[in-house]
């Protein structure tokens, strides 16, 4: 992980995070509203993992690109000619001019630096350089694009700035097995919301990750599945995830339970009777529905405040359907979610407040216990996984398991 591979935060505290189930607290408020602890997460935790930034039939043909923020680093997204999807530090490797501006998707044959027109090609090797045929054993080939790790994973692209996280591999896990029944690889996305809320972006996941909080302030949610429902998925990557039963009336999460969709076909009875949550570390939580999946990408923007893109992706076939309006999902989700922002930007003010001390976790918050502990492991300078409800803990001296 580099330099300061330790968090610039109170080490007690974090113990008391990493206590073993049932006994534990959460995180700091210095995890949330602190400028020193938001920049080491952005090196760490954004820069020094494997970030999502989208889905790949954005970047589908040759030539699509698209620079996108990275923690500190703009990295730019390029599908090469053979298909390859390659990315780059966003950086001219002339005077460092950015290549292109952070922004939506675009599409040419070569990438051009707008400074001083300095051509690479999709592979980013070096194709032309202005007027430097006149300096002396000048090489091309010396000035290739420097590459940043990056990987496609059913339909979604991630990108590993600092390319010294573990692979991509161990990063997810088995997670694959657990959501390839819905085939996220051939859903395509039929409706976006981008929300910018004013809580810092672990208290989304936080959030995300319990239903405690749901008879309070979910009626519609509560209506279609019971908020003391499902199972904990045992994590054996960097993620955190369980199931929500729909209650029997309900088809999927809709306002009245019913689909305008189509039933995924991979999926089994068990799972046509169930919504999976799954918090993929740091910025991906992926909702699998009977008939959809409804993605959030969180960027972090500064200690209380985050940007969420939200991404609702349907099969092919519902999207064929005459007249398909993929807004019986998006209302219904449209909704929830801005009941949670608000909850989440209470939080983020208590956070900010003299009174705030760290508060015992409920047994049923199994996944925020998991969450938290990567996030906590992670301060300590050890590998982003989970403790879990059996694990005994980890010694705070040693970092080994005990
Ligand atoms: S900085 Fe890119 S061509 Fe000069
Ligand atoms: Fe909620």
């Amino acid at each position: 992980m580099g330099i300061s591979a330790i968090a610039p935060i109170d080490h007690e505290a974090i113990g008391k995070v990493l206590m073993p189930f049932g006994h534990s607290y959460n995180l700091p408020a210095h995890a949330y509203i602190s400028h020193e602890v938001f920049e080491w997460e952005k090196k760490h935790f954004f820069e020094g993992s494997w970030v999502c930034i989208g889905r790949s039939d954005d970047l589908a043909r040759p030539g699509d690109r698209r620079a996108v923020q990275v923690g500190s680093e703009s990295v730019l997204l390029v599908r090469d000619e053979g298909g390859c999807l390659r990315a780059f530090f966003n950086v001219c490797r002339h005077r460092g001019h950015e290549l292109a501006a952070v922004g939506p998707c675009d599409n040419a044959r070569v990438i051009k630096c707008p400074y001083h027109a300095w051509v690479y090609a999709l592979d980013g090797s070096l194709r032309g350089a202005p007027h430097f045929s006149d300096r002396p054993g000048f090489d091309r080939s010396e000035y290739p694009l420097v590459d940043v790790a990056t990987a496609e994973w059913r339909g979604w692209v991630f990108v590993n700035a600092s390319s010294d996280a573990p692979s991509f591999a161990e990063h997810v896990g088995s997670l694959a097995e657990l959501i390839d029944g819905h085939e996220p690889d051939r859903l395509r996305c039929a409706a976006r919301h981008d929300y910018v809320i004013d809580a810092n972006w672990k208290i989304i996941t936080e959030n995300y990750h319990e239903c405690y909080h749901c008879p309070q302030i979910h009626p519609e949610l509560c209506r279609v599945s019971p908020p003391d429902s499902g199972y904990n998925l045992p994590p054996d990557g960097a993620w955190t995830g369980g199931s929500m039963e729909l209650m029997d009336h309900a088809t999927t999460m809709s306002l009245s339970g019913e689909s305008s969709g189509v039933l995924l076909p991979g999926l089994d009875s068990k799972r046509r009777r169930e919504v999976l949550y799954f918090g993929l570390f740091p910025n991906l939580l992926i909702s699998l529905h009977p008939d959809y999946v409804m993605t959030h990408r969180i960027e972090p923007l500064e200690p209380g405040r985050c940007s969420i893109e939200c991404e609702w992706l349907f099969p092919p076939e519902a999207l064929a359907q005459g007249g398909f309006d993929p807004a019986y999902a998006t209302e219904f989700w449209d909704i929830t979610n801005r009941e949670d922002w608000s909850a989440c930007e209470a939080v983020q003010r208590g956070a900010a407040s003299r009174g705030f001390r760290q508060g015992p976790l409920a047994p049923i918050e199994t996944e925020v216990y998991e969450f938290e502990t990567i996030v906590a492991n992670g301060y300590l300078g050890r590998p982003l996984r989970p403790l879990t409800r059996t694990s005994a803990g980890l010694s705070l001296e040693t970092g080994q398991a005990s």
